[in-house]
């Protein structure tokens, strides 16, 4: 049998890897724009960290984490995601004293979920924390952070801003009180694992994807009727301010989120054209996470997104530049091949070795290595102290001395 990787993992290489830095370079370019510092947590967590943050009766929790005792007997989870672990982080560093904290992360998480286009189980997440800022300032300013995300890649026409509020802890139980009450008179008719969440999770059978489920779902009462007067308020705030911005939204009353952790606002920017995986970035505000983590009272609001549900949507990194070519054409231009090199690598002149073959062979691997130019290096040249340079596209060839060489080849390539 072929040697693979494990279910759900994959190797993610050359194009597309530098699709993966190019998506997360402009996510860094951005969040300095923003003045978000990096954060950078270990992998693994304790397992604790996540279990009751994230919810109890969470997927995440129940089963998707990949958990295990390590040698001192500890239990040991690889992070699922972000914003546990920065919670942790911020208390462990004693960072809230000095707040706001805007925090940005990218990496590797890990979730045990059915694999399939756009999900797997190590996947890569970039995201933001905004911790300390009660004000829907705060939301409005990561959510534009993520819409000029989307605008830097022209991917606006891909994706649409879901929003909704899942109000403060009193509106969200009241709430959940009318929907268990409502959903119980018809339990029959929902799906096993709805009926499940009617007991554990009942905000969580809002979003099922089970058809017969969503036509129970139709006639479920509105969150809005539940929100008391200042969750209400909090979230016409956040709204006016994204209209102020031009950051068109939909507001979705079905939009809950699997994690336990949020109030307020949730929202996710999602896509038509990744399947069922139609979440690329999600998020939303995060009142009690700390305090329930042991540390004092401190609002957040965030959100993170998925590189590789991105890069599927972006397909193709943009085109690399060209490159020059360097070839010795007899054995006897090899060495000063290697210091020609050496000298384009200096000036950042983005250059290469042909290492084998005749001339036209090497030429021709030049090409299709998306050269512009060779510079051709023989014996000859060697002792005349002179180059031969040739551009791949023309043909045309000339001899230059290595300071014209140099100088011309920094003028092509534009550094
Ligand atoms: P999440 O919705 O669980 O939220 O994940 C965020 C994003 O990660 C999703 O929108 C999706 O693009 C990507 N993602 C999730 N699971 C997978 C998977 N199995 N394969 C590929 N991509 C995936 C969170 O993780 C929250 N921590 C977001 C947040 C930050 N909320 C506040 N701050």
């Amino acid at each position: 049998m072929k040697l693979q990787p494990v279910r759900g993992t994959r190797d993610i290489i050359a194009e597309e890897a530098r699709l993966f830095r190019e998506i997360e370079n402009r996510f860094m370019e951005i969040a300095k724009i923003y003045d978000f510092s990096e954060i950078e947590t270990p992998i693994f967590e304790f397992t604790s960290v996540f279990k009751r943050t994230l919810g109890d009766a969470s997927d995440i929790v129940n089963k998707e984490m990949y958990t295990f005792e390590d040698r001192s007997g500890d239990s040991l989870t690889l992070r699922p995601e972000g914003t546990a672990s920065v919670a942790r982080a911020v208390i462990s560093n004693s960072l809230l004293r000095d707040l706001p904290l805007k925090l940005f992360y990218s990496g590797p998480m890990f979730r045990h979920e059915r694999p399939q286009k756009g999900r797997y189980r190590q996947f890569r997440q970039f995201g933001v924390e905004l911790i300390g800022v009660e004000n829907p300032l705060a939301d409005i300013e990561v959510i534009a952070f993520a819409w000029d995300f989307f605008k830097s890649f022209n991917l606006l026409s891909k994706v649409v801003l879901e929003i909704n509020t899942i109000g403060d802890v009193e509106s969200r139980e009241n709430y959940k009180k009318s929907l268990v009450d409502y959903f119980s008179r018809h339990k029959e008719k929902l799906s096993p694992e709805s009926q499940e969440r009617l007991t554990h999770n009942p905000l969580r059978i809002l979003d099922s994807k089970d058809e017969s489920d969503k036509e129970i779902i139709l006639k479920a009462p509105p969150f809005s009727d539940h929100l008391n007067s200042e969750s209400q308020m909090i979230f016409k705030n956040v709204l006016e301010g994204l209209s102020e911005l031009g950051i068109q939204y939909h507001i979705n009353p079905r939009l809950v989120r699997g994690l336990d952790y949020y109030s307020h606002t949730v929202f996710e920017f999602t896509t038509q054209h990744l399947g069922a995986q139609n979440a690329v970035l999600s998020g939303g505000r995060y009142n009690h996470l700390i305090e329930q983590m042991g540390g004092p009272s401190t609002p957040g609001v965030g959100w993170a997104a998925g590189t590789d549900r991105l890069s599927l949507l972006l397909e193709k990194p943009s085109p690399l530049g060209t490159s020059v070519a360097v070839l010795a054409t007899d054995p006897g231009g090899e060495k000063e091949m290697l210091k020609t090199l050496q000298h384009l690598r200096a000036l950042k002149i983005p250059s290469q070795p042909i290492y084998s073959g005749n001339i036209s062979k090497q030429l021709k691997k030049a090409d299709k290595r998306n050269c512009s130019h060779a510079v051709l290096i023989g014996s000859d040249e060697v002792v005349q102290k002179i180059y031969q340079l040739k551009d791949l596209k023309t043909g045309a060839q000339k001899s230059l001395s290595l300071e014209t060489l140099l100088s011309e080849l920094k003028g092509l390539a534009g550094v």
